[in-house]
């Protein structure tokens, strides 16, 4: 098995997945075997071979172990981004009265916006993948058609890929700047509160990316919040106060801070088209000041 930094810095925080957990992402067989075409060793880029317990790159021998369920495509010595530490903290399980209300925030509010956006953007089947999925509650309420449509969780955590909802078929752990999929391989990709932590040039770097993997009229959407949002607002403001009464400092965030929020529909736009993406939409209205912005590409 792989021991990045990310599964150093997070196995034994986040505690073993439930048994229920356990059942979910192992008992997904016919999802994983649609995935499995998809998946690409994310050095060398090619296709993986398939064994009963993991994924092993024709080029350069790297083995991918399936462990409790998850696809640990990590590359082994890759330098992590320092932001896998602070995404590991945030999920450190607390049960605290924030978190509840943070949870319930994803999934009442957050979760019918992103429904709503794949429903009317998104192809009716194929394998998508949320890069960048946390618990992937947002993601809770995404209609999947019977099956048509397979739901792939990829984060670079990879004890919160054993938390996810139970509407993900299949998941992966690994980071967005380096996907570990082929070349034209997804149908649809979508993030929800990633790109806003990233400076402008690795945003660019993702896109890429997502453009890469995508295939030829497949969509990305980006819910990503505006300078506009309120949440985010009040997020920084609680955040503060808790620094200032713990004494962490006026500085403390709950997780990396949001560098690049959306300043505009147009911004949305202009970011799609220097990445070699179409513009589909990008949507705000009262989504916008409540959560995020829908930003819409195709490739
Ligand atoms: C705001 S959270 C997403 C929340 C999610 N939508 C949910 O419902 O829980 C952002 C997530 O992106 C992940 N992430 C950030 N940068 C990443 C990267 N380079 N590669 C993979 N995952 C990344 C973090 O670990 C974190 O779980
Ligand atoms: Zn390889």
């Amino acid at each position: 098995m792989q021991t990045s930094t990310a599964a150093r810095a997070t196995g034994e925080t986040l505690g073993a997945p439930s048994r229920a957990q356990v059942a979910r992402t192992t008992g997904s067989a016919s999802a994983l075997n649609r995935v499995a075409g998809a998946l690409a060793c994310p050095a060398c880029r090619v296709p993986l071979t398939r064994a009963a317990d993991s994924f092993t790159c024709p080029s350069c021998a790297r083995r991918f172990a399936i462990v409790d369920g998850v696809v640990d495509m990590h590359l082994e010595g890759q330098v992590a981004h320092w932001q896998v530490d602070a995404w590991a903290e945030h999920w450190t399980p607390r049960r605290s009265p924030l978190e509840h209300l943070l949870s319930f925030y994803r999934k009442s509010i957050c979760a019918r916006i992103v429904r709503d956006a794949f429903s009317r953007f998104m192809p009716a089947s194929g394998v998508f993948v949320e890069a960048g999925s946390g618990t992937a509650e947002t993601s809770s309420l995404i209609e999947k058609n019977g099956g048509e449509r397979v739901l792939v969780a990829q984060d670079f955590v990879p004890a919160v890929l054993r938390m996810t909802h139970p509407v993900i078929d299949v998941c992966v752990s690994g980071d967005i700047f380096r996907m570990p999929f082929a070349d034209n391989s997804l149908d649809g990709l979508w993030n929800v509160g990633v790109l806003e932590h990233y400076t402008h040039e690795e945003i660019d770097r993702a896109l890429q990316e997502f453009r890469r993997v995508l295939r030829p009229g497949g969509r990305v959407l980006i819910f990503w919040p505006a300078t506009s949002s309120v949440p985010q607002k009040i997020l920084v403001a609680g955040a503060a106060t808790v620094g200032v009464l713990t004494g962490r400092g006026a500085g403390h965030r709950f997780h990396p801070p949001e560098i690049s929020q959306l300043h505009s529909n147009a911004e949305g736009h202009e970011i799609l088209r220097r990445n070699g993406l179409r513009g589909v939409a990008v949507t705000g209205g009262i989504a916008g000041l409540i959560a995020f912005k829908t930003v819409v590409g195709e490739k």
